[in-house]
């Protein structure tokens, strides 16, 4: 949420900035701006709108080498010019751009700033006039910074630069995202490695409560307290052509392309020497010493974690509860005697999830993170991590992370299940290659989906998508990618709920997507089909050959009960992209969203 970039060498640091930015703008995209700074000062640009309306705003004459940047989710303060970011003391000298949340922002104007006047309405525009004001009573750039972050509560990732000092970009995080990247004769400051890979490939990990002084020709480390620091910097592992769209319209399409390769890539990174499924023997270790598993995640992660529950009772015969972060940290349950927490995270950043963690830490309890990101907060504050090896996820709507989460639980749960010796009865590896080529049917079949989604979701306001058991929760996960690309109000409930309550929305043509996939329950969802026919209903039933029947609108390949989900969910994302696009929205950065959820 929000992205920095900072750049110090000999090129142009606007355009630097620029691509930068546009890379990190799926971090949000509500208004952005750089400040650049040459012999006559720092000049700022900012604009409401995406990079594109920022570039189109920068006087490509400015010539500078050193610059700040940053593209914003608004938390303080409407998406406008004035709230955008970079932000300017009292008489200009510091300028800062900021990702995070200053939780005592109103306390620190109230003590200490009285009688300054705030141009923005931000908790960052407090911390640059708290730096001016220390600077002006006699401290230098870096004691003032100092003082200021140790008045800080909340999340921050700041880059500073100070119109006396033209050879340094001042930086700190806590708790928000944050790296140097290294070059020749330039330094650079991203939010992810992502933004810089244009320039360079080497990278240094930032870590709470430090300051940092970026040079041309050097990157110092310092802790609050002032002891220097050595850290030794990192080769990002992202191929450019991983970022990049290729020949693709948007890059949601291209990531629900790339799924059937990510589940392959997946059975790969997880095969041993004797190419046997295999998890780490300390993470074994750790869900054998747990009494129950608490998995702990938001939104989509939150419902790959519904399914990873069912995968770890069913096969590894361990009890699971599945918590939404933001809700459990602050009414935590009655805890088993020995928990052991499961992090699912895309990103690895998201700061519902982390809040959890650090007090799940503070309790002494171990932590396993199931995500994409090597190196994440959420990573490297855990005991164990697990990575997902779907690639770099830019739509803001998940897809492949989804497919991917689902896929490591599951291989999770049937390692663990041998490593107990109990026989789960089939043999994973080849039933996830099954559903590789069965997601690669449902990406072949791209016309049939969105003719489903002309047929269903032109002109509806709502749907609804039932299931029961397994179905249910991949319901919740097309209802939510139904909603958040293409505005369509859309509920998922459980089949046999219905009638409970909810029925009473259906109306004449309301859609209903309905996921019939289970042997078990397909006679219940099919009655559950008829009652809302029988109101008015018009429904898309979503079956599994072996138990498909002639009224069914798509049958899918049969694949092993256990995984329909990670089949069954490919023609929902598809038909949610299609609904979007129809409707004229922006796929991959829809309205209020961001990726990477870095405030609570
Ligand atoms: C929806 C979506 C979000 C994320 C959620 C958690 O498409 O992407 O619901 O799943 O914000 O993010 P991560 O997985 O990064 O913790």
């Amino acid at each position: 949420m929000c992205g920095i970039v900072g750049y110090i060498g000999e090129q142009d640091a606007k355009e630097i900035l620029l691509k930068g930015l546009e890379r990190l703008e799926y971090r949000g995209y509500d208004s952005a701006g750089i400040a650049v700074r040459n012999s006559a000062g720092i000049t700022v640009f900012k604009e409401k709108g995406r990079i594109a309306d920022l570039r189109a705003e920068v006087n490509g004459d400015v010539e500078a080498v050193t610059g700040i940047g940053h593209t914003r989710w608004a938390t303080h303060g409407v998406p406008n010019h004035v709230n955008a970011h970079p932000h300017q003391s009292v008489t200009e000298r510091f300028t800062i751009v900021h990702n995070g949340v200053i939780e005592n922002y109103h306390h620190l104007q109230r003590d200490y700033l009285q009688g300054v006047s705030m141009k923005s309405d931000t908790d960052t525009e407090i911390v640059v006039q708290l730096i001016e004001k220390f600077s002006s009573e006699g401290l230098t750039t870096k004691e003032a910074f100092t003082k200021t972050l140790e008045l800080l509560k909340g999340s921050y990732a700041i880059a500073l630069m100070d119109a006396e000092e033209a050879q340094t970009i001042y930086v700190a995080k806590n708790k928000s995202p944050l790296l140097v990247g290294l070059g020749e004769n330039f330094n650079v400051v991203a939010s992810d490695a992502m933004a810089m890979l244009q320039v360079t490939d080497q990278f240094v990990e930032l870590m709470d409560k430090e300051i940092v002084i970026v040079r041309k020709e050097n990157v110092d480390i310092y802790t609050l307290g002032g002891d220097r620091i050595d850290r030794d910097p990192f080769t990002a592992q992202i191929d450019m052509s991983d970022i990049e769209k290729g020949t693709y319209p948007h890059y949601m399409l291209k990531e629900i392309d790339e799924q059937p390769a990510v589940v392959r890539k997946i059975i790969q990174a997880y095969q041993n020497e004797q190419d046997e499924l295999a998890i780490e023997p300390e993470v074994l270790e750790a869900l054998q010493q747990a009494d129950r598993l608490y998995i702990v995640a938001a939104g989509t992660s939150y419902h790959a974690g519904l399914i990873g529950k069912e995968y770890l009772e069913k096969l590894a015969k361990i009890p699971v509860e599945v918590h939404i972060a933001s809700e459990f940290g602050y009414n935590m349950p009655l805890l088993s005697e020995r928990p052991l927490f499961i992090f699912i995270s895309q990103s690895g950043e998201t700061a519902d999830s982390r809040q959890v963690l650090v007090k799940v830490k503070d309790l002494g309890h171990p932590a396993l993170t199931i995500t994409n990101v090597a190196g994440s907060t959420l990573s490297r504050e855990a005991d164990y991590t697990l990575l997902l090896h779907a690639g770099p996820e830019i739509a803001v709507a998940s897809t492949k992370a989804y497919t991917a989460q689902l896929a490591v639980l599951s291989i999770l749960s049937a390692v663990a299940a041998k490593a107990k010796g109990l026989d789960i009865g089939f043999d994973l590896e080849q039933e996830l290659s099954i559903a590789a080529n069965a997601i690669q049917a449902q990406v072949d079949d791209k016309e049939n989906m969105e003719n489903i989604a002309r047929e269903y979701l032109e002109t509806t306001r709502n749907c609804f998508f039932i299931g029961r058991n397994l179905d249910y929760y991949v319901g919740l996960e097309g209802a939510l990618k139904l909603k958040e690309i293409s505005y369509i109000q859309a509920e998922g409930f459980a089949g046999g709920e219905l009638k409970h309550g909810t029925i009473a929305l259906i109306e004449e043509g309301t859609p209903v997507i309905a996921l019939a996939t289970q042997e078990a329950v397909n006679l219940n969802i099919r009655g559950n089909v008829k009652e809302v026919v029988a109101r008015g209903a018009n429904p898309c039933i979503i079956s599994m050959a072996g138990h498909a029947e002639d009224e069914d609108r798509l049958v899918l390949p049969a694949v092993h009960e256990l995984l329909a989900p990670i089949v069954s969910v490919v023609p929902l994302q598809l038909i949610s992209y299609y609904a979007a696009l129809h409707r004229g929205c922006d796929v991959d950065k829809p309205r209020n969203l961001a990726k990477s959820v870095t405030v609570e």
